[in-house]
C-alpha cells in the first residue's frame, strides 16, 4: 500500500472517530467540568434537608423533584412511565418520542399495551420494583441452596449512581447503572452507555415485547439483574439440567441464545413468531425494569412465590411482565 493511501486511510479513520460523539451520562449526572453548576441541582452547602447534604429529606424525593409526576427538571417521568418535553434543554437528536412509554415501564402508571390490542392509554401499574427504601425479598439472592432469597431495601440510588461515571475511570454506564448495585454483594457488571440515547420504546402502539437494545447491553443486563437475583441467571440447557437448588431447580433460559432456537431444547419452532423467536434472551425479554401494568387471570394470577406464599395474587402477581398473563411465552413459542 502506498504512503498516500495510508495517509488517506488514517484521515478517514480519524474523521470517523471524531464524528462519533463521546458516550456520556446525561442531565446533571456526571461529565463534570471544574466549574460545573450541576452540584447545586441536588446539594446545599449550609441549608441541606437531608444527609449527604441533599436538598430534600431523602435521595428518592430528590430524584422525583426532576423525574416525578410534577417534576420539571427532566423529560423522563418515571412515575407515569412517559417521556415528556418539560425541561429547559432541547435535545438534538431527540432522546425519545413525547407521550410515549419509557423503556423501563413506570412506577405508578405505565403506557404499555399489555393486552396486545393497540391501546396506549396510561394504566396503573400492578407490580413494580420498590423505590422508597422499603424492604422486600430479592428473590434468588444468595448462593445455591440458600433458600428463596434475601431481604433487601431498595431505592433509586440502589441501582443508579447519581454522579454518573459509574463504570470506573469515570466511564459512563448505561442509565447510570452501578456495576455493583447497593446491597447486591460483590459482583460487578459494567454495562457501557448507549449512543445515541433513546428513552422510549420502539413501537408507537405501546407493545413492549420485542424491544430493540444494543446486543451487548441486552446480554449484560441479565448478569446485571442477577447481581441481586443471583440464581435466576440461566444459560441454555438449564431447563433440563438440575441446578442442585431446591427452589430454583430447573430454570428457563434467561441469558444468551437457545441452541439454534428451533425446537432444540424445546426452543421456539420454525413456525414460532419470527419477530421474537430469534431474539437472544435476557431478563428484559420478559420483564421491564421499573414497573408494569400487566394483568393476570386464571392460572397466572395464582402462581405461588418462591417461598411458597400465595399473597399477593391476582393482577399483583404480574412480576413486571411485558404482556398480560403468559403472553410472553406464547409470542415466542407459538404453541
Ligand atoms: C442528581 C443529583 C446529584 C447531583 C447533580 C450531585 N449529587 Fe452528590 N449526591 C447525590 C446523592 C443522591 C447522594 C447520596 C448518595 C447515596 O445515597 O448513595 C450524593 C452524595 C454525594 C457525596 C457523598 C457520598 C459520595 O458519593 O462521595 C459527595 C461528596 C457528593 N455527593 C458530591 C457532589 C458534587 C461535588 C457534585 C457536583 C459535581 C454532586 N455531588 C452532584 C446526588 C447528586
Ligand atoms: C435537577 C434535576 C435532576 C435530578 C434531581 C435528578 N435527575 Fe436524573 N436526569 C435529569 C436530566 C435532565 C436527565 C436527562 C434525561 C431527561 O431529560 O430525562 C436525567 C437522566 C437520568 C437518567 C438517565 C441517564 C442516562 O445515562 O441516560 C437516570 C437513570 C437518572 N436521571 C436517574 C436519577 C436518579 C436516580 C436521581 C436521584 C438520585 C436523579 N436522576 C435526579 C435531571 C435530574
Ligand atoms: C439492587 C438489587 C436488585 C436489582 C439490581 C434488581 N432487583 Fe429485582 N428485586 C429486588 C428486590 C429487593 C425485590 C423485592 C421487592 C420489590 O418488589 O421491589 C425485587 C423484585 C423483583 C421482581 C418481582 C416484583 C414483583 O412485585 O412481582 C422481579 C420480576 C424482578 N425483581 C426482576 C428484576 C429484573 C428484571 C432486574 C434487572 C433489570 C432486577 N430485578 C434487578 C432487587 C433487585
Ligand atoms: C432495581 C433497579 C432499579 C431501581 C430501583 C430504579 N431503576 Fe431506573 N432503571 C433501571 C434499569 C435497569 C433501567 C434501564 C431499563 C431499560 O432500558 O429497559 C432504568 C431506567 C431508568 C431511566 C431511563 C428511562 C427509562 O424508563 O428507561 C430513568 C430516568 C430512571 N431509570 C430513573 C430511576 C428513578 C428516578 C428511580 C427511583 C424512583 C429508579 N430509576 C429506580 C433500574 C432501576
Ligand atoms: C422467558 C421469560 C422470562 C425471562 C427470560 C425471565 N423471567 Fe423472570 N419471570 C417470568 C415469569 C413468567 C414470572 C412469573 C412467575 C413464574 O411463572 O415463574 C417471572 C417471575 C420473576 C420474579 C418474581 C419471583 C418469581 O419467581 O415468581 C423475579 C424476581 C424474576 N422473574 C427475575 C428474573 C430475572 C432476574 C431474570 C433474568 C436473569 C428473569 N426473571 C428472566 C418470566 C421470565
Ligand atoms: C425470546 C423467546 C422466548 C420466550 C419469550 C420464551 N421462551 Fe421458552 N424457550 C426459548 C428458547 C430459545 C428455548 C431453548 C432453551 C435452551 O436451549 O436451553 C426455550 C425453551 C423452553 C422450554 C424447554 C426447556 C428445556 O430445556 O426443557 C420450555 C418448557 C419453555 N421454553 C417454556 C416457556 C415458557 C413457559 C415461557 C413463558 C414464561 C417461555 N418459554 C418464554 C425461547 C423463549
Amino acid at each position: 500500500m502506498s504512503f498516500r493511501r495510508w495517509i488517506f486511510l488514517l484521515g478517514a479513520l480519524s474523521a470517523l472517530l471524531c464524528a462519533q460523539p463521546v458516550r456520556a451520562d446525561n442531565g446533571p449526572h456526571g461529565g463534570y467540568t471544574a466549574t460545573t453548576d450541576a452540584c447545586a441541582g441536588c446539594h446545599r452547602a449550609h441549608t441541606a434537608q437531608g444527609n449527604n447534604l441533599l436538598v430534600t429529606g431523602s435521595s428518592t424525593a430528590l430524584c422525583l423533584t426532576c423525574h416525578g409526576t410534577t417534576g420539571t427538571g427532566a423529560d423522563t417521568d418515571v412515575m407515569d412511565g412517559v417521556y415528556l418535553q418539560r425541561d429547559t434543554t432541547t435535545e438534538s437528536p431527540d432522546e425519545g418520542e413525547v407521550n410515549r412509554g419509557l423503556k423501563a415501564g413506570g412506577f405508578l402508571y405505565a403506557r404499555m399495551d399489555t393486552a396486545w390490542v393497540g391501546s396506549t392509554a396510561a394504566r396503573p401499574v400492578t407490580s413494580s420494583h420498590l423505590w422508597d427504601a422499603s424492604t422486600g425479598t430479592a428473590w434468588g439472592s444468595g448462593t445455591w441452596g440458600s433458600g428463596p432469597g434475601e431481604a433487601m431495601a431498595l431505592e433509586c440510588v440502589s441501582c443508579h449512581d447519581p454522579h454518573g461515571g459509574a463504570g470506573g475511570g469515570n466511564a459512563a454506564t448505561y442509565r447510570l447503572l452501578r456495576p455493583t448495585p447497593l446491597g447486591s454483594g460483590t459482583s460487578a457488571v459494567m454495562i457501557a452507555d448507549e449512543n445515541p440515547k433513546h428513552y422510549t420504546i420502539d413501537a408507537a402502539d405501546g407493545k413492549y415485547f420485542g424491544q430493540t437494545y444494543e446486543a451487548v447491553t441486552f446480554n449484560n443486563l441479565a448478569a446485571w439483574c442477577a447481581t441481586c437475583h443471583d440464581r435466576y441467571l440461566a444459560t441454555a440447557g438449564s431447563g433440563h439440567t438440575y441446578s442442585g437448588d431446591d427452589v430454583f431447580a430447573y430454570r428457563h433460559i434467561s441469558v444468551g441464545s437457545g441452541c439454534g432456537c428451533h425446537n432444540i431444547n424445546g426452543g421456539p419452532p420454525p413456525t414460532g413468531n419470527t419477530t421474537y423467536a430469534h431474539q437472544p434472551v435476557s431478563c428484559l425479554t420478559c420483564h421491564v425494569a421499573h414497573g408494569s401494568s400487566a394483568s393476570m387471570g386464571g392460572y397466572a394470577a395464582h402462581v405461588a412465590w418462591p417461598d411458597g406464599s400465595t399473597a399477593p395474587s391476582g393482577d399483583a402477581r404480574s412480576a413486571l411482565l411485558r404482556v398480560d398473563n403468559r403472553g410472553t411465552c406464547e409470542l415466542c413459542h407459538n404453541k
